[in-house]
């Protein structure tokens, strides 16, 4: 089937099947045009939740499918690519992280949203990348903290907030590990009104460069206030699509990798394709499901992050 076909294939199939298709920013940019919604990571499990569909498609890496089947157990969440997995989520074991917990039981455990459902169900609280600061500040300075499972994200709240009782677990993501001073500092030569937007996951080098830092949502939003014309976009190279779309009289350059083209890539997210999206409608398989009591436990350290407002 040519790329056409292949489109109006997936939206018969949404139509017959009441099926709605979710999408993150890193996914291809055909990818992209068949979603009903784009967006960051938690943005795109509440709208799994509040949307009326007895089927939700989740284009993604699967802890984004399953913090959306945690957030809505009655729909039909399926995964295209059930394999497809976040290097960061995958840095933190369950068990390993159970483990880890076992040894600071006065504190308070704070994670981020890319973690698998077991390691959210060990969790008091998660966090995204735009409001991390946020709900650790919400917990009272003297009561210790285990942050995890990302040490750059982790630091970076340690360093702008100040605490010390911060433990860190020791994750990090493969893609945005790789971003460096020096590729950003020649960038910035070449484009000296150019403002820097950097992901957190970021080392700390690199996020110290930035004008901006926050989540793919917090950034596209940044981009789209800031009076500038030019930006430097450090985070997985699939949001310019997104960018491009949105504000087509800016410019957006992407931030290269250490280890060469194309790295600044997420190799899971462009494992989605139209071919597996329309298999998976087809099949209505891989479909995401989860223990009941584990997804009950993750479900209370998301809704706590919710509630901080
Ligand atoms: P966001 O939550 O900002 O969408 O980021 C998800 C992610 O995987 C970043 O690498
Ligand atoms: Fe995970 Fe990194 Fe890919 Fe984001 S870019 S989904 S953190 S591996």
């Amino acid at each position: 089937m040519t790329q056409q076909e292949l489109m109006q294939r997936i939206e018969e199939l949404k139509r017959q099947k009441g099926a709605v298709i979710l999408a993150h920013y890193y996914t291809a940019p055909e990818v992209q045009a068949v979603a009903d919604f784009l967006g960051d990571s938690l943005a795109l499990s509440v709208k799994a939740r509040d949307i009326d569909a007895p089927i939700i498609l989740f284009a993604g890496v699967n802890f984004m499918a399953e913090t959306a089947k945690v957030l809505s157990p009655d729909k039909k969440v399926l995964i295209p690519v059930a394999e497809a997995g976040c290097s960061l989520a995958e840095s933190c074991d369950a068990a390993e992280f159970a483990a880890f917990k076992a040894k600071y039981p006065d504190h308070k455990v704070v994670s981020y949203v890319n973690t698998s459902v077991g390691v959210k169900a060990l969790t008091d609280v998660c966090c995204t990348s735009s409001n991390a600061l946020q709900v650790v500040e919400s917990i009272p300075a003297e009561q210790p903290i285990i942050f995890a499972p990302d040490r750059n994200l982790g630091g970076y709240i340690r360093e702008k907030t100040g605490r010390k009782n911060m433990v860190l677990w020791n994750g990090a993501c493969d893609v945005h590990e790789k971003f460096f001073v020096e590729g950003i500092e020649a960038l910035k030569k070449e484009h000296p009104e150019a403002k820097v937007v950097v992901h957190p996951e970021c080392k700390a080098e690199v996020t110290a460069l930035g004008d901006y830092v926050g989540s793919t949502a917090g950034i596209l939003e940044y981009c789209a206030q800031s009076e500038a014309d030019e930006f430097i976009v450090v985070t997985e190279a699939g949001i310019l699509a997104e960018m491009e779309k949105k504000l087509p009289a800016k410019r957006f350059i992407p931030a290269p990798s250490s280890c060469g083209k194309r790295c600044n890539e997420c190799e899971s997210m462009k494992m989605v394709t139209l071919e597996n999206i329309a298999a998976c409608l087809e099949s209505e398989s891989p479909e995401v499901q989860l223990d009941e009591a584990t997804r009950t436990a993750a479900e209370k350290a998301i809704l706590n992050m919710v509630a901080i407002k």
